[in-house]
């Protein structure tokens, strides 16, 4: 069988339970607190004469190949709005990806050989998992509790790993509403684990895909601001604060680094697309960005508030559920002896309400088994109640 011929790597990747489950998604009458998606009514319709201008002035450009990259004024822009988050760099230490996963892909391609050591969060977000995966590396998970990555037991790791001899190459993080947990590091973890990795010679992975989403309280540093050492690669992307379909991101990292994610990026794809690149530039300068994520932070925390009240409501005694600071996603413990992946085809088909399981965030696939991740920002905010009973009444069949 032509199968027989796969490599090693594919014989070893597993059918996704979430592609079969995103199928299931489609139906109409579901109520879905499953994909991390934007809510649709988010984009502006100013993106239409965003997207006619650009098409207008500059369809030779926007319909071609770009540079490999990315759009120079877009990497310029990038810099500069990441300069007001406090990460100083410029646009030539910044490439456009195809997607901020696309960015950790190439991360992977640079730095992993089969076996090497990742630490990630436990729980951590599947689609890292998955990349990771696919790159044959071998996780190792480092607890969160409700202030970020315990770094305590990150040191305590790193420090058993170096005795043993055998280091990792990264450590993935998502410091900001994290996903699936919701939760934030804390200001003195985010100091202690830059100052941890750039002892132990350990690369940083910073994924910020929603840490401008934040609905309370102060805006944290971000690591790679606190990076004096090069020591951290910010991940970042367009799909949460204008849209996923575009599938763009971005990998800011020291300048040797760029140059050689730049060498993986032409292999990959050659180019992200352009047409995309030249309207989230647009509308970046037009400050529609800053009026989405203002639009859709509003929307969010409504959201947020229906969920957290209707769990409160309808959830078994005795289940807990994070608090998120921002972001599209609470994580529940849900007591009692529930199994939250046998659960699910149930909810799905029986009760039309869809979460993700949390077996899903952990690298055993089968920790987290009384957990769920549920995803705030898809459903209207008159289904969240309803959606919420359902899954409590799953959850008590
Ligand atoms: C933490 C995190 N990183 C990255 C991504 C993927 O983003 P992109 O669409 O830019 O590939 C997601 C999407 O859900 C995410 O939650």
């Amino acid at each position: 069988m032509i199968t027989d011929q796969y490599s090693a790597r594919a014989k070893k990747v597993q059918r996704s339970e979430l592609a079969a489950l995103f199928k299931l998604t489609e139906n109409p009458e579901l109520i879905s607190f499953s994909g991390g998606f934007p809510d649709p009514d988010w984009y502006l319709d100013e993106v239409k004469a965003v997207t006619e201008k650009i098409i207008n002035e500059r369809k030779g450009i926007a319909l071609s190949y770009g540079p490999t990259p990315g759009v120079t004024d877009l990497r310029e822009y990038l810099a500069e709005r990441l300069g007001r988050q406090g990460i100083k760099t410029r646009g030539a230490d910044i490439l456009i990806t195809s997607g901020s996963l696309q960015g950790l892909d190439i991360v992977c391609r640079m730095f992993l050989d089969p076996g090497d050591r990742v630490i990630v969060e436990a729980p951590t977000y599947l689609g890292a998992i998955s990349t990771l995966e696919n790159f044959e590396a071998e996780l190792v998970q480092v607890p969160i509790d409700d202030q970020g990555m315990r770094t305590e037991l990150l040191a305590e790791t790193l420090e058993s790993m170096k005795k043993e001899g055998r280091m990792p190459k990264l450590i993935y993080t998502i410091p900001n509403f994290q996903n699936p947990s919701g939760c934030t590091m804390s200001l003195a973890r985010r100091h202690y684990l830059i100052k941890i990795a750039a002892q132990y010679g350990v690369l940083v992975v910073e994924d910020n895909a929603y840490g401008e989403l934040r609905f309370t309280g102060e805006q944290l540093p971000l690591l790679k601001a606190l990076d004096e050492d090069g020591m951290v690669i910010h991940l970042g992307t367009f799909s949460k604060v204008f849209s996923p379909g575009l599938r763009l991101g971005w990998f800011a990292a020291s300048s040797v680094l760029v140059e050689k994610a730049i060498l993986f990026k032409q292999g990959c794809d050659q180019c992200s697309n352009t047409l995309g690149q030249l309207i989230a530039l647009e509308y970046g300068r037009q400050g529609l960005i800053d009026k989405q994520i203002e639009v859709s932070t509003k929307a969010l925390i409504v959201k947020k508030e229906a969920t957290l009240a209707a769990l409160e409501k309808y959830f078994p005694a005795g289940s807990t559920w994070t608090l998120p600071e921002g972001g599209f996603y609470t994580w529940a413990t849900v007591a009692g002896h529930t199994d939250t992946v046998k659960a699910l085809n149930i909810a799905v088909e029986k009760y039309k309400v869809a979460y993700v399981a949390g077996p899903s965030f952990y690298t055993d696939h089968v920790s987290g088994a009384n957990k769920l991740r549920l995803c705030f920002s898809q459903p209207k905010v008159d289904q969240i109640a309803v959606g919420i009973k359902r899954l409590a009444q799953v959850l008590q069949e």
